[in-house]
């Protein structure tokens, strides 16, 4: 009997990574203590510095190492006909399925997909591959009861009731929508955004004018995107709120393949930069394009319960500026000098996720090991966080609470908290602290000890392998400046 799809909660490192985000202040499930909301989550102390690292490090890479890139701003609420002209109103539907014995909905395509990766994992890669054309030439097709069929042909059950009562197939638009004004009717109906990329294009001649950008140029932007995703799983990888880090490139009709490779080449050398190993990262081009797209990849990340997206790469050539000017009546041209011409530029857009690149930066840095010999034995767990974003940079401990250790202690706290993100303690024997910031993935620790009165220096503990140096006090700022520096992962970008 088959039971193809697997549950999070069967897969016990996951299980284990979700356990540490809460305990450690990384995430927690939204409105909690009311019993949670469904794929909606909170970003706790660590949880935020190391979101807002990521974050950084992704604005940085294109605002600083792109002269020709610029950001924005935009607003979540937009005119209504904005997602018109985008296509999302009436193209932006997953189709969904549910289980009458379980009562539980699905994804119908996710649902294949998870028995294409069954075929795969058993060594059937060709019949993997004939299963996702069939199911794509379906849903383009919009064949929904042939989708429905397939289902059921491949004996695909559902995990809760194991069994294949499933209702017809159909579509489900996954805008969010609200009222405008006070008065609630059809009128006012606008949308939480879906993606951020609609306020980079419906802005496009604002930033090309008053930043006098010329084609080849980029407009990055960060920001809240909302979907009422079908299917809530894996933590915060599908969520109904999260963020996104997109920057859309404006080019010249034709380029575009040239284009799309150079920044599908960029955007992964950027998660290698960050500490992502070769292997688990890998390309994957879309089966079944999106109805912007005339190409596109995703970036896949192999998480403990396989490889998925953490961001997409797409050729929308002018579909959406195309769109927008037939909509809003207004001119969305691009008057090249070179060529002596005017046109409507062609766009490549570069689409991450900053929760998703986040759950892979945990994901990928969540150690458990054990440590020591003999009877001494332990598991020892850390996180094994590039130091450039890890949450907090250090933490200063003097060895004991007296002596006058905590007031050096505490002095260098003072001079170093302008420079780095610092914790400062003095309880629990120094061992157990050492083990509180390898759980939240300090990668330095200073301690204070009586050498220090002595002489003026510390020690430096380092978090992967624990090992020791002494330093100067004076030359502290230097140290883990140099340690700790984006700029490290900044300069493996290009
Ligand atoms: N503007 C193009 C666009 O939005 P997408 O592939 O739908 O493309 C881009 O989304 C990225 O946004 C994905 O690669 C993923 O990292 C992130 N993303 C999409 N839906 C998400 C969700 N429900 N929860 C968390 N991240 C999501």
């Amino acid at each position: 009997m088959t039971n193809n799809i697997s549950k999070p909660e069967d897969n016990i490192q996951l299980k284990n990574i979700i356990a540490h985000a809460k305990e450690y202040g990384f995430v927690y499930q939204s409105s909690e203590i009311y019993d949670g909301l469904q794929a909606v989550y909170d970003y706790g102390p660590y949880g935020v510095e190391l979101k807002n690292n990521i974050k950084e490090l992704w604005w940085q890479s294109m605002i600083k190492l792109h002269h020709n890139i610029v950001g924005i701003d935009a607003a979540i609420f937009m005119h209504p006909l904005t997602w018109k002209a985008s296509g999302h109103v009436d193209s932006f539907n997953d189709p969904m399925i549910d289980n009458k014995d379980s009562k539980k909905r699905y994804r119908a395509d996710v649902l294949i997909e998870d028995k294409a990766a069954e075929y795969e994992a058993n060594g059937e890669a060709a019949k993997a591959k004939t299963l996702i054309k069939e199911m794509s030439r379906l849903l383009e097709e919009e064949d929904l009861k042939g989708v429905h069929d397939l289902i059921v042909r491949e004996d695909i059950r559902c995990p809760f009731s194991n069994t294949s009562n499933w209702t017809d197939v159909r579509q489900f638009n996954l805008m969010f929508s609200t009222q405008i004004g006070s008065v609630a009717d059809d009128a006012n109906t606008i949308f939480l955004r879906p993606e951020t990329a609609q306020g980079i294009f419906v802005n496009f001649l604002n930033v090309q004018k008053t930043a006098r950008m010329k084609i080849p140029f980029g407009i990055a932007q960060i920001g809240k995107a909302f979907r009422n995703e079908i299917v809530a799983r894996q933590f915060i990888f599908r969520m109904r709120e999260f963020e996104q880090m997109e920057m859309q490139y404006f080019i010249r009709p034709g380029e575009e393949m040239k284009w799309y490779e150079i920044w599908k080449n960029i955007r992964l050398n950027w998660h290698k930069a960050m500490g992502i190993p070769e292997n688990k990262l890998r390309f994957h081009d879309h089966d079944k394009l999106a109805h912007y797209a005339n190409a596109a990849v995703d970036i896949e990340y192999e998480f403990p319960f396989g490889y998925k997206e953490v961001e997409g790469i797409h050729s929308r050539t002018d579909f959406d500026l195309g769109n927008h000017q037939e909509l809003s009546k207004k001119k969305m041209q691009y008057f090249d000098n070179e060529l002596g011409k005017s046109y409507v530029p062609y766009v490549i857009e570069t689409s991450a996720g900053a929760d998703r690149l986040f759950f892979m930066v945990l994901s990928n840095s969540f150690v458990e090991e054990e440590v020591g010999e003999g009877n001494d034995k332990k598991m020892r767990t850390y996180l094994k966080i590039h130091p450039g974003l890890a949450p907090v940079k250090a933490a200063i401990f003097p060895l004991v609470k007296k002596d006058g250790l905590p007031e050096v202690a505490k002095k260098i706290y003072d001079d170093l908290r302008f420079d780095f993100n610092l914790i400062y303690e003095e309880t629990q024997s120094i061992g157990k602290r050492y083990t509180r910031q390898d759980l939240i993935g300090t990668p330095y620790c200073i301690a204070v000890d009586h050498q220090t009165l002595e002489d003026e220096t510390v020690t430096i503990r380092e978090r992967d392998t624990m090992e020791q140096v002494r330093v100067k006090i004076n030359t502290l700022r230097d140290e883990i400046g140099k340690r700790v520096s984006m700029k490290n992962i900044l300069e493996n970008i290009d």
